[in-house]
């Protein structure tokens, strides 16, 4: 569910450049998904190492999913053009699991999190909307995701073999790729259409986020 100033950002969001619609139509997610309770009590220690693995395991399933359609789609016009080794994370996800103790073989997606992994899925067909997933999930990584590795290690004492996942030692400066990251979206061969999908899906890939954090919390 959105709310109605989420439509009329999307709604704003859609006639600038797809960036910059993406960064506005999905502000207020992301304000929110910073505010999560799961995420607020992560970030400032509340928790225990055991609820950063718990959110570990999930994202497994979130990356699985990520990465198998962004192999397929590698090579399309529209999702080819972000998709990029480097950003690759489930090979140390999984390793940063062992790390932890965890097989995922052995844990079960959270109800929202199979919702999300469907959502995914569904983009094999539709590469527009596999942006907004990519989007949403590496660009977070690669901002929030680097302050949540430091807090994981300054509360929980987590080491950096068990936080591989948040690093990016193939990219030199993450500002700089995350500009360039923008301009790749902002020339996307996108038409109308697509375009809308694309910031319609980014809005609820946060939903999606949103969800996992209130299941974790739960
Ligand atoms: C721990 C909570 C979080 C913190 C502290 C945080 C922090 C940040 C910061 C500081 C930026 C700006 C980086 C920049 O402009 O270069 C950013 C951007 C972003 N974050 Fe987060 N974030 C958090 C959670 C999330 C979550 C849960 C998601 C979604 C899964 C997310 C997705 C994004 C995206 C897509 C951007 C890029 C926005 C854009 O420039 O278009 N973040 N985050």
């Amino acid at each position: 569910m959105t709310t109605t100033s989420d439509d009329s950002r999307r709604d704003q969001a859609a006639s600038g450049s797809v960036s910059e619609s993406l960064r506005s139509a999905t502000a207020e997610a992301h304000d929110r998904a910073e505010r999560a309770t799961f995420v607020d009590d992560l970030m400032s220690g509340r928790l225990d190492a055991a609820g950063y693995r718990r959110m570990a395991a999930q994202l497994y399933f979130i990356y699985r999913a990520l990465e198998s359609v962004g192999d397929e789609l590698a090579g399309d016009a529209v999702a080819g053009p972000v998709v990029d080794e480097r950003l690759r994370r489930l090979p140390r996800l999984t390793a940063d699991l062992t790390a932890l103790g965890i097989d995922p073989d052995g844990v079960a997606p959270l109800p929202g999190v199979a919702g999300y992994v469907a959502a995914i899925e569904a983009t094999r067909t539709d590469p527009a909307r596999f942006v907004a997933h990519h989007y949403t999930r590496y660009l977070g990584d690669l901002s929030g995701g680097q302050v949540i590795r430091s807090r994981m290690k300054l509360h929980y004492g987590l080491t950096d073999e068990t936080l591989s996942f948040y690093v990016f030692d193939e990219i030199d400066k993450l500002k700089r790729y995350k500009d360039g990251y923008r301009e790749t979206l902002d020339r996307l061969p996108l038409d109308a259409e697509q375009m809308r999908a694309l910031i319609d899906e980014a809005v609820e890939a946060f939903e999606h986020n949103e969800r996992m954090f209130a299941e974790l919390a739960g």
